[in-house]
C-alpha cells in the first residue's frame, strides 16, 4: 500500500459520505490516514482485530473495515471493496434481535389451534413441534430444554392462549432452569404480544420469521444473502422501535424532543430506519442490476436453465452436485443454501444446461421474507423448466409439497413453467420396501445416483420442448465454415463424414432461431 492508495481511498471516504461517513468521521482522522504508512495500518488492524468485542460501536467498526481495506491483498482498492465494506456495514450495524453468536437454551411452545380456519389440516401439532426443534438445533450452539404444546383457538390475537393455558405455561417456563430464550411457533407474533410475553417471561422471545431471520442471518456469505437479510429485518426493527417507544411512553420520554433537533427520539429512530430501508434497497438495485447483466448474457449464450426448487433439506444441492459432478458440500442443514447458484451440466443429448440452485422453502414462511428474496428468485421466473425436488422419506412431504407449491404461485411463476414442472422424489433410499407410485414423479436417490438416467431423459425431452429446439441431421460442406458454426450455436451430437464427397452428415440440437440463422447465413434452401 503506498501513500497514492491511502490517497484515493480518503477521497473515496469524503467523495461517498454515505460509505464511512458519520459525523465522528472528521477530515482530521482523514489527514491522519493520508499520512499513515501500511505499518500504521496494520498497527490498526492487529489492535481492533484484537479488541474487536471491545470496540463494538460504529466508529470503531468502519476504522476497522478502513483498516481492513488498507491491508487489501493486492494492494488495490477498488470500487467492489467499497461497496463490500457499505454492505458489510449495514449487515453488522443493526442486529435486530441481538442474539449474535450466543448459546441459547430455548424452551419452545406450539400453539395448537384445534379447529377453524387458522388450523392446518395437512400436519400434526406433533410434526410441527419437530420441525421446530428441527429449527432451533440448526443453529450453533442452541439447544432445546423443554418443549409444550398447547391449544389455543386465536394464535393471532395479541393474547394466544386462554388464562389458565399461559398460567401453565408461564409455571412450566419459570420451573425449568437456565432458559434462555422462549420460540413461540407461530408465523410472527405482533409487537404487542412479544413485549407482553417477554415481560412476562424476562428472556427473549422468537417467533418463526424472527427465528429463520436469525438462522439465515447466521448462513448469510455472499453480499447479495446479507442486503436481503437486513431488508428483511427491517419490519423487526420497526416492531423493536414500537416497543421501545411505548416503554419510554410509559416513563413519559418517548415524545420528548431530542434537544435542537425539532424531532422527538421515536421520529429521529423512525427517520434513521427510513434512511437505512433506502440504502439496502439502493444497494440492493445495483446488485439487481448486476444479476440482470449477468442473466442476459447467460441467456445470450442460449444455454436453457433448469432451477432446481423444494422444501428446505430435500436434497436441491445434492442432486445438483449428482447430475453436474461440481464440487459443492450438500449439509444436513436448514437453509444451507442462501444464494441462487448457477452449475452447468450435460444432458444425454450432450446438451448443456444450467442448474439453479435455490433457498429452500418453509411452511408459514412469511411473506416479507419471501419478498426480500425476491431479486434471487427471479431467476426462477426466468428459467426454462423448474424441477421440484420432494424428501419422500420426510414424515411431512405432503404438506411440504403443498407449501412449495403455494410459494411458487405467490411468486407469480407464469403457468408455463408451473404446468411443465418435473417432480422428483429423492431419498427413496431412506424408505423400506420402496415402490415406485404411478404418478409422473420419477423415484431418485440423489445421494446414491439411483434413477438420474431416467431424470435426464425426461429433462432432456422437456427441455427440447419447451426451448423449442429440435434434433435433426443436417448435410454440411466440410470445405465451409458450417461445422464450426454449429459446434458454436448448436449441439453437435455426431458428425457422419463417410460421403465421398466433401460433406458430412451431422446430427444436431438446434433452436428454430438458430436454424433460420443458419440457412440465412449460408443460403440454405431446403
Ligand atoms: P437447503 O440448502 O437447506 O435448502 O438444503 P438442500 O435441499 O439443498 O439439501 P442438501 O442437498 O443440502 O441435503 C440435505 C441433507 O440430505 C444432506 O445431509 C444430504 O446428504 C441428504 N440427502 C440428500 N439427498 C439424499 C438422498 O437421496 N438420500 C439420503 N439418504 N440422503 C440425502
Amino acid at each position: 500500500m503506498n501513500l497514492n492508495n491511502i490517497s484515493v481511498l480518503s477521497r473515496h471516504v469524503l467523495l461517498r459520505k454515505h460509505v464511512l461517513g458519520r459525523s465522528w468521521l472528521t477530515f482530521a482522522k482523514i489527514r491522519f490516514l493520508q499520512c499513515a504508512s501500511k505499518l500504521v495500518a496494520n498497527t490498526i488492524l492487529t489492535k481492533l482485530v484484537n479488541n474487536r468485542t471491545a470496540f463494538p460501536n460504529p466508529p470503531s467498526r468502519t476504522l476497522f473495515l478502513t483498516a481492513c481495506l488498507f491491508n487489501s491483498k493486492n494492494d488495490n482498492i477498488d470500487e467492489e471493496d467499497v461497496i463490500e465494506a457499505e454492505i458489510e456495514e449495514l449487515f453488522q450495524e443493526q442486529i435486530p434481535l441481538g442474539l449474535g453468536k450466543d448459546e441459547h437454551r430455548v424452551f419452545i411452545v406450539h400453539p395448537d389451534v384445534k379447529w377453524g380456519s387458522k388450523k392446518q389440516y395437512l400436519t400434526k401439532a406433533a410434526l410441527q413441534m419437530e420441525e421446530a426443534v428441527g429449527l432451533v438445533k440448526t443453529l450453533h450452539n442452541w439447544s432445546v430444554v423443554d418443549t409444550l404444546i398447547l391449544s389455543t383457538k386465536t394464535p393471532e390475537k395479541r393474547r394466544i392462549f386462554g388464562k389458565g393455558n399461559f398460567q401453565i405455561l408461564t409455571e412450566k417456563i419459570r420451573s425449568t432452569p437456565g432458559v434462555t430464550a422462549i420460540f413461540v411457533n407461530v408465523e410472527r407474533l405482533s409487537a404487542a404480544s412479544e413485549k407482553d410475553l417477554k415481560e412476562a417471561w424476562g428472556v427473549e422471545v422468537l417467533d418463526r420469521y424472527s427465528l429463520v431471520l436469525h438462522i439465515f442471518r447466521c448462513n448469510a456469505k455472499t453480499k447479495e444473502a446479507k442486503l436481503q437479510i437486513s431488508m428483511a429485518e427491517i419490519p423487526l426493527l420497526r416492531s423493536r422501535l414500537r416497543n421501545e417507544v411505548e416503554n419510554l411512553d410509559q416513563q413519559g420520554g418517548g415524545s420528548r424532543y431530542i434537544m435542537g433537533s425539532g424531532e422527538t427520539h421515536y421520529e429521529m429512530q423512525q427517520r434513521l430506519l427510513k434512511e437505512r430501508e433506502l440504502k439496502i434497497r439502493a444497494a440492493l438495485e445495483k446488485l439487481k442490476k448486476k444479476r440482470h447483466l449477468l442473466r442476459s448474457q447467460r441467456k445470450h449464450k442460449d444455454f436453457p436453465i433448469i432451477s432446481v426448487m423444494g422444501y428446505t433439506n430435500c436434497g436441491k444441492t445434492t442432486l445438483i452436485k449428482a447430475l453436474t459432478g461440481d464440487t459443492l458440500e450438500p449439509k444436513d442443514q436448514l437453509f444451507a443454501t442462501l444464494d441462487v447458484t448457477v452449475h452447468a451440466g450435460q444432458l444425454p443429448c450432450h446438451m448443456t444446461v444450467l442448474y439453479v440452485d435455490t433457498i429452500g422453502f418453509l411452511s408459514q414462511l412469511p411473506h416479507q421474507l419471501i419478498d426480500s428474496f425476491s431479486a434471487t428468485l427471479e431467476d426462477v421466473i426466468q428459467s426454462d423448466l423448474i424441477i421440484h425436488v420432494r424428501d419422500i422419506s420426510h414424515p411431512e412431504t405432503v404438506n411440504q409439497k403443498v407449501n412449495v407449491l403455494k410459494v411458487l404461485s405467490d411468486l407469480q411463476v407464469p403457468d408455463r413453467l408451473l404446468n411443465s414442472i418435473i417432480e422428483v422424489h429423492n431419498k427413496i433410499d431412506l424408505v423400506e420396501g420402496f415402490e415406485a407410485s404411478d404418478s409422473e414423479a420419477i423415484p431418485i436417490s440423489a445421494l446414491k445416483e439411483h434413477g438420474l438416467d431416467v431424470l435426464k431423459e425426461r429433462m432432456e425431452e422437456a427441455v427440447l420442448k419447451c426451448t423449442g429446439r429440435q434434433a435433426m441431421t443436417i448435410k454440411v460442406q466440410l470445405n465451409t465454415p458450417q461445422l464450426a458454426w454449429l459446434y458454436k450455436e448448436a449441439t453437435v451430437q455426431l458428425v457422419d463424414d463417410t460421403e465421398d464427397d466433401c460433406s458430412a452428415n451431422v446430427k444436431v440440437i438446434i433452436s428454430r432461431a438458430a436454424y433460420g440463422r443458419y440457412r440465412k447465413l449460408f443460403q440454405v434452401t431446403s
